[in-house]
């Protein structure tokens, strides 16, 4: 998990040899933080049966190669794809209570895929896949257009600092690479805890002409009843935050 950005010192240059840094500026900082043993030992353990891609092994956040989604689920299911799912509660949810989708979840913070795979194991789940990737570089170059009926971004790091604005996922490159990822009638889910950012999300998701709000006001939608909550939903509420809850459909 990044850490919270008002905490931030600037962050660290990336290094030449990093391959994200190709498309310049992240909407993460890369911090290991504690990997427990047991969350390494899924890592090693259950990425044959959960991976996408490389395992995920040191600092680098490693390129995906192409992705055949209805070989690795073995179906052709209705799709759901989380990005940056930190400690996956929803993901690992949503995996539990719609057995009739497969869900893909991309996180470049290992200790939170470790967390996952355990999870995944503990309750026996076929239906959820994950990739320790950026997941702005698998929207770029690994998905076929039309391929997800719903992409979740909840909580992403606000970038509180004007300076670091320009770090925030949701830009229009980005919002325009998850409409062409979306089938029609897809859903665009998104929540934040930060009203800055919520206005920002609003300002550049209507600025998509391939995406409608849901909202009947063309705001924001009551809070989803399968959202659970999450470890930085409850850090904002405790910081009196309020959250709001944004849902797109891919027209
Ligand atoms: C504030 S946390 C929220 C985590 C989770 N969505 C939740 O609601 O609890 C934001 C997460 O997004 C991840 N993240 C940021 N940019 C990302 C990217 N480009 N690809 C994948 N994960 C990313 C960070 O590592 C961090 O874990």
């Amino acid at each position: 998990m990044s850490a919270a950005p008002e905490t931030l010192a600037e962050p660290a240059p990336a290094s030449a040899t990093e391959p994200s840094r190709v498309r310049g500026i992240r909407s993460y900082v890369r911090r290991e933080g504690r990997i427990t043993e047991a969350q390494a030992d899924a890592l090693r353990r259950l990425w044959p049966r959960y991976g996408l891609g490389p395992l995920p092994e040191g600092e680098h956040v490693l390129p995906l190669p192409p992705l055949d989604l209805a070989a690795i689920f073995g179906r052709r299911a209705a799709l759901g794809f989380e990005i940056g799912f930190g400690n996956g509660e929803r993901l690992v949810q949503a995996a539990l209570t719609r057995p009739e989708m497969d869900f893909v979840g991309a996180e470049v913070h290992r200790p939170g895929v470790g967390r996952v795979l355990q999870e995944l194991e503990k309750l026996g789940l076929d239906n959820a896949r994950v990739m320790c990737a950026d997941a702005v570089e698998f929207l770029r170059s690994g998905v076929a257009p039309g391929t997800f009926a719903e992409i979740v971004l909840q909580f992403p790091d606000p970038w509180h600092k004007t300076r670091h604005h320009k770090r925030r996922i949701v830009q229009p490159e980005f919002t325009a690479m998850v409409a062409t990822a979306l089938a029609p009638g897809g859903r665009f889910r998104l929540a934040t805890d930060w009203a800055p950012y919520a206005e920002h999300m609003l300002d550049v998701l209507n600025g998509e002409p391939r995406l409608r709000n849901l909202s009947p006001d063309g705001r924001f939608v009551p809070r989803p009843a399968d959202r659970p909550l999450t470890r930085f939903e409850n850090r904002g509420l405790r910081l009196g935050h309020e959250v709001a809850d944004l849902e797109f459909v891919r027209i």
